[in-house]
């Protein structure tokens, strides 16, 4: 294992005068993983990272990155080799979006069209137009400059990214999306995070561990479904709070444990094969793949309808913009994402992005009713009288187009199969 860590950390300190600030600092973690510190205000969690990349210098103990000590390396390089975002953002006023973007790029020394062409590539990360990047930052609201600053810790490839609270002055639909932005970078470029947080449901939703901090210490450091289920000590049990222990029944399930086999066709398939399965299958709405079993995107009946003369493939008139959850993710963030969204139903894919199945809004509710047992609230079990039927389509979000799937026959509890599209 020590031998192994991408980052080691071992009894760091850090004294201010007669004020301990960190006092024995101990983790070993490995690449790839997405690591949220938490705690309380003046805990250490900023000292902590903030001496990994040596922007405070310890007072004793030792922080290794892939086995070489930091303290003998120099600062400034060693800086490169590290992405770092802080709270307010620290995009330079004086230089444009691309300038920003580039700055560690350019201290390497990258050539002119990499540069180029990794900007570009950033400007699309952040989900910002690409003339955006001529703009100065205060032609940006502040949710466009904390994505920009998000992506700038990220264009030079740096394998290593400390993020101090970025997402906590933004609005929470920013949020969301920023933190699936990051979640999705950890999990499919395998970037190693070590992010400060303050707010658990944050740290519950990125982390592969949780580091709980208090006075200068580690007090605990798991998994989520872990912390939820053994917090340590009370300090913990009071940080997660009592509503997220009882929720945490349900979350310490994963989506793949709940989900059903979805309807989908492959996207070179034509309407005419569209309609049939749909009909046989009595679904209003079906996912598409490629022929890898790779999802790409939905059709719904309306689409059908409305192209059936004109158009051939399903592929070319499907919409791509689908909304989907991963198989090992928790349950609680699903259903979070799927309650507060109003989805009826969310495809899950694994890690290469194949469609495994769907996970149905019917399911989510079943199992927060189990979990808060029978008695509680006027939860018949359908969870629909505030929203009603949703056709889910055509949210505006920044990230997700979404959809409706409703693919089992026997899912008797659902919405009308038409679903008021052709109404
Ligand atoms: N430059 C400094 N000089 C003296 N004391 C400091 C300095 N920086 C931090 N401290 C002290 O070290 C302790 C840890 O501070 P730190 O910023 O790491 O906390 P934190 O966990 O990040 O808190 P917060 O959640 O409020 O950001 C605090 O008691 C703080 O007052
Ligand atoms: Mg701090």
């Amino acid at each position: 294992m020590a031998l192994t860590a991408f980052l080691e950390i071992s009894h760091l300190r850090k004294v201010y005068g007669d004020n301990v600030a960190v006092s024995d600092f101990n983790i070993s973690v490995e690449r790839g993983e997405f690591i949220c510190f938490i705690g309380t205000s003046g805990s250490g969690k900023t000292t902590t990272m903030r001496m990994i990349n040596r922007m405070n210098e310890p007072t004793s103990g030792t922080i290794k990155i892939n086995g070489e000590d930091v303290t003998k390396m120099d600062p400034v390089k060693l800086r490169r080799r590290i992405g770092y975002v802080i709270q307010n953002i620290g995009l330079l006023p004086h230089l444009t979006i691309k300038d920003n973007i580039l700055m560690v790029p350019k201290m390497l020394k990258w050539d002119q069209k990499r540069m180029d062409e990794r900007a570009v590539e950033m400007i699309k990360m952040a989900e910002l137009p690409e003339d955006y990047l001529d703009r100065y930052p205060s032609e940006l609201s502040g949710g466009q400059q904390q994505r920009v600053g998000v992506v700038r810790a990220l264009a030079a490839d740096q394998e290593l990214i400390l993020m101090d609270e970025p997402f906590g002055a933004l609005d929470p639909i920013t949020r969301d999306a920023l933190q699936d932005l990051v979640k999705d970078l950890q999990e499919r470029l395998g970037k190693t995070f070590v992010f400060v947080t303050h707010d658990m449901d944050e740290a519950l939703k990125l982390s592969t561990r949780i580091v709980v901090m208090s006075h200068g210490e580690e007090v605990q450091v798991d998994s989520p479904e872990e912390i939820l289920r053994h917090p340590a000590n009370k300090f913990v049990a009071d940080l997660i709070g009592e509503d997220r222990l009882i929720q945490a029944k349900p979350t310490i399930t994963t989506v793949g444990q709940i989900a059903r086999p979805a309807v989908s066709i492959v996207q070179t398939a034509t309407l005419r094969e569209a309609l049939t399965l749909m009909h046989k299958t009595r679904v209003d709405t079906l996912l598409v793949t490629d022929p890898d079993g790779i999802l790409r995107g939905y059709v719904d009946l309306e689409v059908i309808n409305d192209h059936f003369r004109t158009a051939d493939t399903v592929e070319s008139v499907m919409n791509p913009k689908v909304f989907y959850v991963r198989q090992s993710a928790v349950i609680s963030d699903t259903v979070d994402r799927i309650l507060k969204r109003g989805y009826r139903n969310v495809p899950v894919v694994d890690n290469a992005g194949k469609l495994t199945g769907i996970v149905t809004r019917a399911a989510l509710v079943d199992m927060v009713y189990d979990a808060l047992g029978s008695g509680t609230s006027n939860d018949d079990g359908q969870d629909r009288s505030t929203d009603g039927p949703r056709t889910d389509i055509g949210t505006t979000d920044v990230k997700e187009g979404a959809h409706a799937v409703d693919p089992t026959p026997d899912d008797k509890e659902e919405v009308p199969a038409n679903n008021g599209h052709l109404s």
